[in-house]
C-alpha cells in the first residue's frame, strides 16, 4: 500500500487554461474504440497528421506503442489490460493538463475499463467507437493475428474467443466498413475541431 497521506500536491504557477489560451485551442481526450483491425490507428494518425498542420498540439497513444515502454511490464491478462487502460489514462490526464488534445487508441473491449478512462477524465473524455464488422476486420487481418486466434494459437482475442462490448452511446461514430478513409478522418476532424475550440472572450 502506498503512503498517499505523506503526498502533498505542489501547484506550479502554469495552470490548463494558460496553456489552452497559449495554444489557442482546448485540450480532451478522444478515445477510439473498436475491433482489431477496424481503423483506429490508422485514422488516429491521419487525424494526428492533418491537426498537427493546423498548428494544434496533439498527440496519439496507440496501444501497440504503449505495450513497447510505459505498459511493458504488462501482459493480455484481463487484469494488466485492465492496468493498462488505468495508467494510459492517467498519462493522458497529464497530456490534458499540458492543453494537447491526445487520442488513444485502444481495443477497450469493456466497457467496465472504458469506464475507468471516463470517470478519471471526466468531460474531457470523448468516445471514438471506430465500428467494423467482424467480417471485415478479420478479412483485413492486417497482423494475421486473427487467423492464429481462430487457429487456437493467440487465446482470448477480442472478437472471437474474448467478447467486445461496443459502446451504447459513443459521442462520435464512424463505420469503417461502409466509409473510405477520408470520410472517416473528415468526420473525427470536424468532431474534434468543434470539441476544442476555446471561447469566445
Ligand atoms: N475508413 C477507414 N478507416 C480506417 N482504416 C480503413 C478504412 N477503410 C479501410 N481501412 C483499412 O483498415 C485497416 C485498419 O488497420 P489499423 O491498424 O488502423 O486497425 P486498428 O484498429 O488500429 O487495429 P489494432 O487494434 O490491431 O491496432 C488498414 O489497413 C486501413 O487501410
Ligand atoms: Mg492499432
Amino acid at each position: 500500500m502506498n503512503n498517499r497521506k505523506n503526498i502533498k500536491r505542489y501547484r506550479g504557477s502554469v495552470n490548463r487554461e494558460d496553456r489552452e489560451k497559449r495554444n489557442k485551442h482546448k485540450s480532451a481526450v478522444f478515445w477510439m474504440t473498436g475491433l482489431s483491425g477496424s481503423g483506429k490507428s490508422t485514422i488516429a494518425h491521419a487525424v494526428e497528421k492533418k491537426l498537427f498542420d493546423m498548428g494544434i498540439l496533439v498527440y496519439v497513444f496507440d496501444g501497440d506503442n504503449v505495450r513497447h515502454g510505459v505498459c511493458d511490464d504488462l501482459d493480455f491478462s484481463q487484469e494488466d489490460r485492465t492496468e493498462n487502460i488505468r495508467r494510459i489514462s492517467e498519462v493522458a490526464k497529464l497530456f490534458v493538463d499540458l492543453g494537447s488534445v491526445c487520442f488513444c487508441a485502444f481495443i477497450t473491449p469493456l466497457e467496465s475499463d472504458r469506464s475507468i478512462a471516463r470517470n478519471l477524465l471526466g468531460d474531457d473524455f470523448k468516445e471514438i467507437h471506430v465500428d467494423c464488422s467482424l467480417e471485415k476486420c478479420e478479412k483485413r487481418d492486417t497482423k494475421g493475428y486473427y487467423a492464429k486466434a481462430r487457429a487456437g494459437s493467440i487465446q482470448s482475442y477480442t472478437g472471437i474467443s474474448a467478447p467486445y462490448n461496443p459502446p451504447k452511446f459513443p459521442d462520435l461514430l464512424v463505420n469503417t466498413d461502409t466509409e473510405v478513409l477520408s470520410e472517416s478522418v473528415d468526420k473525427v476532424i470536424s468532431f474534434v475541431l468543434n470539441c476544442i475550440q476555446p471561447a469566445m472572450d
